[in-house]
């Protein structure tokens, strides 16, 4: 047993173009497509609504938009995802451009997506015919929804031939389709990585100025492991709410606009006057202690110094797990396992949490001894991606 070997976009593309002409007959060929990566988080969890620090990489895997304009007002697009439940939804959507009709949420669930980014590209949009493939984990954490998302605007800008200049607007859109469409209310960071992503580079995100830097991860030494637990706890949409309320009643209490201008010191300060109850008071903890980790870690990653990353990635896990506690049995036994290897420099749940996957740091030629003793150990059907730093959205214009 060894690490999953997911489609390259090549592979994505050429099975895209028959998957086209089996669902769009006629002889047609797509001549546009819009590609947007998944993304893993490998430090600064559930800082990114509070404006602090995240520091996610774009991965190898993306969703991509392949297609065409079909001289109507009508969009047709149809997705290959084998985790679509067919029987349940359709992997097909059909609906008119905004200008005829205005857009609205419905089914297929996962068009919405597609629908937000429409209803709130910045001009008109012709009618398409296009397919939808992917090699992102659909509900793995990896942000499948936040490449779909960007996948479908940089199809548009192909199509339509309105190409964004500003970089962080055609985020923001994505941003506001996931919250007006899919109904969460996510930071910002998936979309950014997923638009901004630099090949061999980390992005440390600042997100309350939206300033950014990369920080290279070259040293071919080390690698980052994914391992997806293979669950997903059904609570997880309303807890990620909650703690989102939390944090805003801890910088309420703390009389900060954002919890990135709150300090330990404010926080035992008002817990000790009884200010704050013991709930906040922790949610508040872990995103002040993940803020300064977070720009902690991409300094000694710039400097290489893997170590002392790997210890702050095992802080944060800690941090998740104890104070904000969004993470769950099976992703702390994941991480408990992976840390007792030597070889591995620091284990952690990426992404909301209850579910997911984990990022692990490892020394190059130990990760088949990992995932052997993962495997053999944990008992939910595991799922391992060895991922490098990849490059963010992409657009073509021909094909
Ligand atoms: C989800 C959200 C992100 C971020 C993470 C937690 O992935 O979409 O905006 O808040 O959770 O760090």
């Amino acid at each position: 047993m060894s690490v999953t070997q997911t489609d390259t976009m090549e592979e994505l593309i050429k099975k895209g173009f028959e998957f086209f002409d089996k669902h769009f007959p006629g002889g047609k060929k797509p001549d546009k497509m819009g590609v947007g990566p998944g993304r893993v988080n490998l430090i600064g969890e559930h800082t990114d609504y509070n404006e602090g620090y995240v520091l996610p990489m774009a991965l190898p895997m993306v969703t991509i938009m392949l297609g065409r304009t079909n001289d109507t007002d009508t969009c047709r697009v149809v997705t290959a995802s084998s985790d679509i439940d067919c029987a349940k939804e359709s992997n097909y959507a059909e609906f008119k451009i905004p200008s005829i009709k205005p857009l609205s949420v419905g089914v297929p669930k996962w068009a919405n997506y597609v629908k937000g980014v429409i209803a709130c590209f910045q001009s008109i949009v012709v009618g398409f015919d296009a397919v939808i493939l992917s090699s992102v984990p659909l509900g793995g954490g990896l942000s499948s929804s936040a490449s779909l998302e960007v996948a479908t605007y940089s199809f548009i800008e192909a199509i339509t031939g309105n190409k964004t200049t500003q970089l962080v607007k055609k985020v923001m859109v994505c941003q506001n389709a996931e919250h007006m469409f899919a109904g969460v209310p996510c930071g910002i960071m998936d979309q950014f990585i997923s638009v901004m992503g630099v090949d061999g580079h980390a992005l440390l995100i600042d997100c309350k100025t939206l300033q950014h830097e990369l920080v290279p991860f070259t040293d071919t030494n080390y690698l980052f492991l994914i391992t997806n637990s293979n669950i997903h706890h059904e609570l997880s949409d309303g807890q990620y709410q909650l703690r989102r309320f939390q944090c805003e009643e801890a910088s309420d209490l703390l009389n900060v606009t954002s919890l990135r201008s709150a300090t330990l010191d404010n926080l035992n300060r008002a817990r000790d006057e009884g200010k704050i109850n013991l709930v906040i008071y922790k949610r508040a903890k872990h995103v002040i202690t993940e803020i300064e980790r977070t720009k902690t870690a991409a300094n000694v990653l710039s400097q290489g110094d893997y170590k002392k990353f790997g210890e702050l990635m095992n802080e944060s896990h800690n941090s998740l797990r104890d104070d904000f506690e969004v993470s769950c049995r099976e992703l702390d036994q994941l991480v408990e396992l992976a840390r007792k290897v030597p070889g591995v420099l620091g284990s952690r749940m990426t992404g909301g949490g209850f579910g997911g996957c984990t990022i692990t740091l490892v020394e190059r030629n130990i990760v088949d001894l990992v995932v052997d003793i993962i495997n053999s150990e944990y008992k939910q059907d595991p799922k391992f991606y060895v991922v490098s730093p990849s490059c963010g959205a992409k657009i073509f214009t021909s094909l």
